[in-house]
Order: C-alpha cells, then sequence, then structure tokens
C-alpha cells in the first residue's frame, strides 16, 4: 500500500496515525530496521520505536545492534554517532534537517586551535557534536557520565566543550582539576530561568526538582537531583513525592506519565528561542517523514571513511570508561 501526507501541514487524524504507524512496523520488520528514538521525540513515533532512551543507551544500542538498517529518530550528530558505531550499516535520519544547534557551536577548527594553546589538556567533548569535531578531542561524555568520565583521566587539565552549562556542572565535581570550557549552549535548555523555576516551587513547596544538566547553573543549584533523561526519568517515577517539576524538553512527559501515572510532573510552561515549549529540531521528525525515510530507503547518513576512523576512537573510548 501506499500512504502519502503532506508533511506537518495538517494533524493526522488517529485512523491516519494508526495506519502510518502499522505501515512503519511492517517496513521495519520487512527490512529488517530498527528503529532508535530519542525521548524528546513526539509520542506517536515513541510508540513505534524498538527502543527509546537518552544518548548513551542509544549509542549503545546503534553499536550492538544485528539490523540491517538503523532508523535513527533524534537529531543529527545523534545519527552521526550511529554511522560513526556502525559504519557498515545503513543509517537513516527521516528529517536531515534536524540538528542540534548546540553542536553547531564549535568547529573542528576551533578545536585544533584550541590545541595550541593548551597542548597537556585532555579534549572532551560531548556527545552533542558533529562528528568533524568529534573526530579531533580524546574522548566524548554524555550528560549520563561526564563527572564519572572525567575523573578517571589523567590530565589534571580539561577542555571541555561545546556545552558551558555542562561544563561547568562537571567542574564542580571534579575540583582537582583545570577546566577550559566553550561557551556553547543548549538554546531551549538555556531558556528556563531560575525565578521560573522559584516560582514553581513556591506554587507546589511538595514537589521535587529534577534539572538536565544542560540548564543554566542556576537552575541547577535549585535542584533536588541533576541528571540526563533516563536518570531523570528513574528519579521522577520512584522519589518519595506526588509532583516533581522537571526541568527539561516537555517531550519527556509522555514517558513519565506512562511509567508511572500516579504522580505530576510539571513542566514549565514559557516560550523558547523557536517560539515553543519543546526542542524544535527533535520534533522536526513526523511520523510521515518516518514512513516516507523507510519506504523509500531516503536520508541516508554519509560520512566520509577517515572522519568514521578518527571519531570513532572518542566514542568507543567513552563507552569503554562507562
Ligand atoms: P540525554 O543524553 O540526557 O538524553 O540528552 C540529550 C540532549 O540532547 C538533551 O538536550
Ligand atoms: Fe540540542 Fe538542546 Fe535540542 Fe538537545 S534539546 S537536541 S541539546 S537543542
Amino acid at each position: 500500500m501506499s500512504v502519502s501526507f503532506d508533511i506537518q501541514e495538517r494533524e493526522l487524524t488517529a485512523e491516519e496515525i494508526e495506519e502510518l504507524q502499522r505501515e512503519v512496523r511492517r517496513l521495519a520488520k520487512e527490512k529488517n530496521a530498527v528503529i532508535l528514538a530519542h525521548y524528546y521525540q513526539r509520542p506517536e513515533v515513541q510508540d513505534i520505536a524498538d527502543f527509546v532512551g537518552d544518548s548513551l543507551e542509544l549509542s549503545r544500542k546503534a553499536a550492538n545492534t544485528d539490523a540491517d538498517i538503523i532508523v535513527f529518530c533524534g537529531v543529527r550528530f545523534m545519527c552521526e554517532t550511529a554511522k560513526i558505531l556502525s559504519p557498515q550499516k545503513k543509517v537513516l535520519h527521516p528529517n536531515p534537517e534536524s540538528g542540534c544547534p548546540m553542536a553547531d557551536m564549535v568547529t573542528a577548527e576551533q578545536v585544533r586551535k584550541l590545541r595550541e594553546k593548551h597542548p597537556s589538556a585532555e579534549f572532551v567533548a560531548y556527545i552533542n557534536t558533529t562528528a568533524d569535531v568529534k573526530a579531533e578531542v580524546d574522548v566524548c561524555v554524555t550528560s549520563a557520565n561526564a563527572p564519572r568520565i572525567i575523573k578517571k583521566l589523567d590530565a589534571e587539565k580539561i577542555v571541555f566543550l561545546p556545552d558551558q552549562a555542562l561544563g561547568q556542572w562537571v567542574a564542580k565535581q571534579v575540583p582537582e582539576k583545570e577546566f577550559v570550557i566553550w561557551k556553547g549552549f543548549c538554546p531551549p535548555h538555556f531558556e528556563f530561568t531560575a525565578r521560573e523555576v522559584m516560582k514553581l516551587k513556591e506554587k507546589y513547596p511538595d514537589a521535587k526538582v529534577a534539572v538536565h544538566p544542560e540548564c543554566h547553573p542556576r537552575v541547577i543549584e535549585i535542584a533536588d537531583f541533576v541528571g540526563s533523561t533516563s536518570q531523570i526519568i528513574k528519579y521522577a517515577t520512584s522519589v518519595e513525592a506526588e509532583r516533581v517539576i522537571v526541568i527539561t524538553e516537555v517531550g519527556l512527559k509522555y514517558t513519565l506519565q506512562k511509567k508511572n501515572p500516579d504522580k505530576e510532573y510539571i513542566f514549565p510552561e514559557s516560550m523558547n528561542y523557536c517560539g515553543t515549549v519543546y526542542c524544535c529540531t527533535m520534533k522536526g521528525i513526523t511520523l510521515p517523514k518516518l514512513y516516507e525515510t523507510i519506504k523509500n530507503e531516503i536520508n541516508e547518513v554519509e560520512l566520509p571513511d577517515e572522519i568514521i576512523e578518527r571519531a570513532r576512537r572518542p566514542i568507543e573510548r567513552m563507552l569503554e570508561l562507562s
């Protein structure tokens, strides 16, 4: 059968969603494709993924899958990481326009220049970086493992890029090392303000506060818990509190409610840089785009062999150290 939709031009009906989901699952089986999705993906996409996870878990899945095709519902750096770890596989990205603005805040050329200035430092890149940047660094980290990995490194000086918020949060936990931190940031996370979180705390005094480490340091200071999306899910669904204020992208609410519907999860409602309460590039992956991509095997992620070779080292080192 053939299904055709004007992507994002109108809301899909429940029947259309079901039909597309059925077709995507049928095609995935027929083509031996695995569908990986990040927690910030739309619910209708998460529902038909083989696996939903945070950046670290998704990298592990991409490295170990038996599938012939990986369809990655996430932003570009995540698809590139999958290609680097499984270069012989076809990796498809349902929306090639969906990049991560933070990942584009540092270039390989800038990293090379920084190396000249800090020759004795170990260069640590957040997984939210381009493949070209990964090819220049010593080790990658995610928000789930950054403090643990950096503590294990030999160097006394760490150059951390590109996320200043994550870098500062890690630096506080590893005071024995000197940090040089790049000034990148996640536009949606950096727009949550401490004032806004304090207001939510006043409104819900019994609530716990869980925060993603990409948030501004003043927001992190208020948190009862700081961690990656998966770590927030574990904390928020099990902590002894009826309500949890969750400071991250609103896509996480779907999983939280599914995992533990007995609690109330409160997310900030302020608009961010793209006039939404969500990460607009993550939400750029739609069900019709996923369907067209898997059906026609389009939007293949391609990287030069030399970049794959060099970028694999820091990612594999991260997987070993975590
Ligand atoms: P996690 O690794 O915590 O899922 O975060 C990825 C990300 O892009 C957060 O903005
Ligand atoms: Fe990038 Fe921030 Fe969106 Fe995550 S939430 S993909 S860091 S812009």
